[in-house]
C-alpha cells in the first residue's frame, strides 16, 4: 500500500497533467474558499468571545480578534456560522452524491500514512497529479471535516444549551462542551497553519484551487 501510493505518485510524474485538465470542479472551489472565509471569521471572533471570559491563563491579543467587543464578536460569530454550516453541508452532500468522498479520501491506513509521511520527508512524494491526494493529505482533510463537525455540535450546545439537553449531556455538560469547542478550534488552527504552508510549498495547487485547472 505504501509502495503503491509512492509508485502511484511516481507514475503520475511521467504523465503530468496538461494545463487544461480540470482538477477541482467549480462547486468545490467556491465551497472551499467560502468555507475558508467562514472559518477564519469564526476563529477570530471566537477568540474575542473567549477573551471576555477566559478559562486558561492567557488571552488572545485584541489586534488578532474580530468584533471589537463581546457583543460585536458574537454577531460576527453567528453570521459566519451560517456560512460554515450551510456551505459545509453542501460540500458534504455534493461529495457524497458525486461519490467523490470514497474516491478522493479513502482508503486511509496507518501503514500508508506513515509510508507517505516518510516519503514526503525524503522528498519522494510527487505532486504531478493534483487530482490524487496522498494518504497524509487524505488524513488531514478527513480530520478537519470531523473537527468541524465537532465544533458545530459543541457550538450548538453553547448557543442553545437548554434546547439541546441530550446533546449537552452527551458532550459532558456546558463547561465540557466549551472546552471541546475550544480545543477543536485549536485543531483547526493547527490544520490551517500546516495546510497553508503545504499549499505555499506547491503553489500550483493554489492556482488549481482558484482556476480549477
Ligand atoms: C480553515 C480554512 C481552510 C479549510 C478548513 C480548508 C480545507 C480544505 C479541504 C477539506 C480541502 C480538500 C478539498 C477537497 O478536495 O474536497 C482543501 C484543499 C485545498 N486547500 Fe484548503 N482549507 C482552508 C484554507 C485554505 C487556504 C487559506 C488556502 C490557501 C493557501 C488553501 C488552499 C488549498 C489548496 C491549494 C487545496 C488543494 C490542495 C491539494 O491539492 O492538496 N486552503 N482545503
Amino acid at each position: 500500500m505504501i509502495e503503491s501510493n509512492v509508485l502511484a505518485s511516481s507514475t503520475a510524474d511521467t504523465t503530468a497533467l496538461s494545463g487544461k485538465t480540470t482538477v477541482f470542479p467549480l462547486w468545490l472551489r467556491i465551497s472551499h474558499w467560502l468555507n475558508a472565509l467562514g472559518v477564519i471569521l469564526m476563529v477570530m471572533s471566537g477568540w474575542r468571545i473567549y477573551d471576555a471570559s477566559p478559562f486558561l491563563a492567557f488571552k488572545f491579543p485584541a489586534s488578532i480578534t474580530l468584533g471589537g467587543w463581546l457583543g460585536g464578536a458574537l454577531q460576527w460569530h453567528f453570521a459566519a456560522m451560517w456560512i460554515v454550516v450551510v456551505n459545509g453541508l453542501f460540500y458534504l452532500l455534493a461529495n457524497v452524491i458525486s461519490r467523490r468522498l470514497p474516491r478522493q479520501f479513502f482508503p486511509v491506513s496507518f501503514k500508508a500514512f506513515f509510508g507517505d509521511l516518510s516519503a514526503a520527508f525524503k522528498g519522494r512524494l510527487s505532486h504531478a497529479d493534483l487530482r490524487h491526494y496522498n494518504t497524509v493529505q487524505r488524513a488531514a482533510y478527513l480530520f478537519v471535516i470531523v473537527d468541524l463537525f465537532i465544533i458545530v455540535l459543541s457550538g450548538l450546545v453553547l448557543w442553545k444549551n437548554v434546547q439541546f439537553p441530550l446533546l449537552r449531556e452527551l458532550l459532558g455538560g456546558y463547561e465540557t462542551a466549551r472546552r471541546i469547542h475550544f480545543f477543536a478550534m485549536a485543531g483547526i488552527v493547527l490544520f490551517f497553519v500546516v495546510h497553508v504552508v503545504m499549499a505555499l510549498l506547491v503553489p500550483r495547487t493554489i492556482v488549481a484551487m482558484i482556476r480549477g485547472r
